[in-house]
């Protein structure tokens, strides 16, 4: 399907293997969003989970490094690309986080042609400096804005307008998705990507109305002669 030239991508926020392998035979999955903790989660290998995905998903694959001074985060990242077969390197991407360092880091990653997703953005100014240092993605996380009594979905607006202002090419994922209205609420505000946990991709396709109305066609096909 088209979406024109606009189009909202959909990464899959999760590191479990049987998930990603379901959700993208839906032919909705556009990208892996992955951190240590949902690493941790699948109870697999770094190594093991990480080459998996990229044989499941051809899109941008999110991976964190973990390291706090730009120099060991470049290096971090390099030999996470290191480890990634040759055909598959396209899809890399390093997660950065939202620190002085991490603009540093972002910034020689950009000259040299790796991908960086600058997480843990909690406002439009962080995410406006990400922009600047070249990150290709900055991930702020609404949910966790919400949590604190502060209304996340308002930082994307903002995000929205000034990347648009300046026709700033950084894309923008929007994360820590708690429930389905986050993803539309995402979408109308024209945010590039959502990263969105299984669960909530699994209530996003149910409509208590289509299973009633599955169920009544079933019970009335059985009633007719064939
Ligand atoms: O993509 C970011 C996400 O993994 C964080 O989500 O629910 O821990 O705030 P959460």
């Amino acid at each position: 399907m088209s979406f024109g030239v606009r189009r909202m991508k959909i990464f899959v926020d999760t590191a479990d293997l049987d998930e990603i392998r379901e959700l993208a035979s839906w032919g909705i999955i556009d990208g892996v969003t992955t951190n240590p903790t949902l690493v941790a989660k699948s109870g697999r290998s770094f190594k093991e989970v990480i080459d998996e995905i990229f044989d499941i998903v051809d899109g941008p694959i999110s991976l964190e490094a973990m390291s706090e001074i730009a120099e060991d985060m470049v290096k971090e990242a390099k030999d996470i690309v290191s480890t990634i077969p040759e055909k598959h390197r396209k899809n890399i991407t390093i997660k950065i986080p939202m620190t002085p360092e991490g603009l540093k880091a972002v910034k020689v990653l950009n000259k040299q042609g790796i991908q960086t997703n600058v997480t843990l953005i909690f406002s439009a100014n962080q995410a406006l400096l990400a922009a600047k240092a070249g990150a290709t993605f900055v991930s702020p996380f609404i949910g966790r804005l919400d949590d604190i009594g502060q209304e996340g979905m308002e930082i994307i607006e903002e995000i929205m307008d000034i990347f648009t202002n300046y026709d700033i090419d950084t894309q923008v994922i929007v994360a820590s998705i708690r429930h389905p209205i986050h993803v539309i609420q995402a979408a109308r505000l024209g945010a590039h990507i959502a990263t969105i946990p299984p669960g909530i991709i699994r209530k996003m396709v149910k409509h208590s109305l289509t299973d009633v109305g599955i169920e009544r066609f079933l019970k009335d096909w059985k009633k007719i002669k064939k």
